[in-house]
């Protein structure tokens, strides 16, 4: 496949556009594809590779998918607005504000659908989530990176950001920042967003909002145009496989979602199990408390260095990452090499139930 991609444009012949830029997403492993590899019971896995909910879905939107399953044959119309209008009432913002998609990475697509020109360029962390990049080149954009230095503990400052921001038209933010756990607070997305060209629209992933301490950046959003944050149900909802995030963005361009949106962005049942998830504060509440038993256990059981996260994950230091997620694996522990995020040395492992927590924690340091 790698060999076709690269190959030079033929001139007669059916084939996509030149992709050689593109790399594809490498998801997280999943337990029966390992299980099928290695010739062990899916049962005896435990999968902490992919920052999924370790306590399940909300049962209140598990309810709602049945119950609301009989009505897929219409589409999500009315779900879609009251959707759109409970969120709004959330986040203090109008309907208008908030870009429903399929799943937070939709709504990237979106915003790089709304914001790029041809040969536009965005800027990205590094390491970091690799569909911020990915979305770009997909909406013919060019992508330039900030690095955040391991000596400073990733931090993301706005020294660090604005050192390496050219005029990029989309600069993106992750707090929690995924693999690192690190955070931006309000003050500095403002800092950065002054620090760039009123142009510039500085997104600010949320992904993992509601496992950190931090006020969401989403009040920036009554003062400043040139900011927007993302936020997912895959996470503290546990509705990773439903696909439904959205964008929270400046009412002065909310408008452009109209003419940019895949027509009927979310689903019904991704909209009806949103409605009740949002209902649900006890499964969050489960979730988040679960979170912060298992990043605890880690930074105090692991006998590795970890950095402290706010996510519900740990990266840790744990020598050659590759061969340590490999022979866990080996041993039914399943974590994320971290090597295509360029960080060779650790693992990222997502915070389990105490159980799985505690088995990961015992197999890793068995390895180390
Ligand atoms: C930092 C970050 N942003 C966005 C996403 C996208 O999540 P989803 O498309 O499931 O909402 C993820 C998924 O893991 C992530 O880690």
């Amino acid at each position: 496949m790698d060999g076709y991609l690269t190959r030079a444009r033929q001139p007669s012949g059916m084939e996509p556009r030149d992709l050689s830029a593109h790399v594809a997403y490498e998801a997280g492993r999943g337990v029966e594809e390992v299980a099928r590899e290695l010739g062990l019971d899916p049962e005896s896995l435990v999968k902490l590779s992919s920052n999924e909910n370790a306590f399940g879905a909300s049962p209140r939107a598990v309810e709602a998918i049945r119950e609301f399953a009989p009505s897929v044959h219409t589409y999500p119309k009315s779900s879609a607005a009251d959707l759109r209008d409970r969120l709004a009432e959330r986040w203090e913002v109008t309907p208008s504000q908030v870009w429903l998609a399929n799943g937070g990475d939709g709504a990237l697509d979106y915003l790089a659908r709304a914001f790029l020109e041809p040969g536009d360029r965005v800027l990205v962390p590094r390491p970091g989530f690799a569909y911020y990049g990915m979305c770009a080149r997909y909406h013919h954009g060019e992508v330039a990176t900030y690095e955040l230095r391991e000596e400073d503990d990733f931090e993301q400052s706005p020294d660090a950001v604005l050192e390496a921001y050219d005029g990029e038209r989309i600069v993106y933010l992750t707090s929690p920042h995924n693999p690192t756990g690190s955070e931006v607070d309000p003050d500095d997305v403002a800092a950065i967003a002054e620090g760039t060209d009123a142009e510039t629209l500085v997104v600010v992933d949320e992904a993992y909002g509601e496992f950190s301490a931090t006020p969401s950046n989403a009040a920036l959003l009554e003062s400043r145009d040139d900011v927007a944050v993302l936020r997912t149900f895959s996470k503290a909802y546990g509705l990773a496989g439903l696909r439904l995030g959205y964008a929270l963005v400046p009412e002065s361009w909310a408008d452009a979602y109209a003419r940019v949106n895949t027509p009927f962005a979310a689903s019904e049942l991704a909209c009806r199990a949103g409605l009740a998830a949002l209902q649900d504060d006890e499964h969050v509440e489960r979730s988040v408390e679960g979170v912060r038993w298992a990043r605890e256990y880690m930074y105090d059981t692991l006998e590795c260095h970890t950095w402290e996260s706010a996510g519900n994950f740990v990266l840790c230091a744990v020598g050659d990452g590759t061969a340590v997620a490999d022979a866990a694996q080996h041993e039914g522990v399943i974590v994320r090499d971290t090597s295509s995020f360029g960080l060779e040395e650790c693992i990222r492992i997502t915070c389990g139930t105490r159980e799985e927590t505690r088995r990961a924690v015992s197999v890793v340091n068995s390895l180390l």
